[in-house]
């Protein structure tokens, strides 16, 4: 098969590549360049969310998406969001809410919701639960992230 080159931006790093068209946006992310945040608990299959990044500010399941697919994207994953070595707010309220088990889901979970509050800086507790649809975990349910939006939330209005 023939290789393409693709040119995007990845957490505001221009970036060119030369693959096959029909490797995974995930796998080029993990394999080619080392950001392993994106996880794939499903078999790559759509189901789990757990390779969730933002392409122009959108949530994707980045097993779904041809790397031809992204040419001119701009890209934010997992590793885009701490700030100087800082946990991005929506970390850290995973982290204090007890939102974060044994943590597979949690890249893919705050990528949802950091698109959800980019979208709507006051969702709803529904609106919250649908933002996170299609992100699954198996250990803390879903209470306890709604719990780290909300601490988010409140963070962002108390400035
Ligand atoms: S790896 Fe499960 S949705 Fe992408
Ligand atoms: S914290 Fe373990 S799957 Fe969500």
């Amino acid at each position: 098969m023939s290789k393409i080159t693709v040119s995007f931006t990845v957490n505001g790093k221009k970036t060119t590549l030369t693959s096959i068209p029909n490797r995974t946006l995930l796998d080029v992310l993990r394999e080619d360049l080392g950001l392993t945040g994106a996880k794939d608990a499903c078999g790559g299959e759509g189901e789990c969310g757990a390779c969730t990044v933002l392409l122009d500010g959108k949530p994707i399941n980045s097993c779904l998406v041809f790397i031809g697919q992204i040419e001119s994207g701009n890209l934010t994953t997992i590793e885009g969001l701490a700030l100087k070595g800082h946990y991005h707010p929506i970390q850290r309220a995973f982290v204090e809410t007890g939102a974060v088990q044994c943590g597979y889901c949690t890249p893919g979970a705050v990528m949802a919701v950091k698109a959800l509050i980019d979208n709507s800086p006051h969702p709803s507790d529904d609106e919250i639960r649908e933002g996170l649809s299609g992100n699954l975990c198996r250990c803390t349910g879903y209470n306890k992230m709604v719990d780290a939006v909300h601490q988010v939330i409140n963070e962002a209005s108390n400035g």
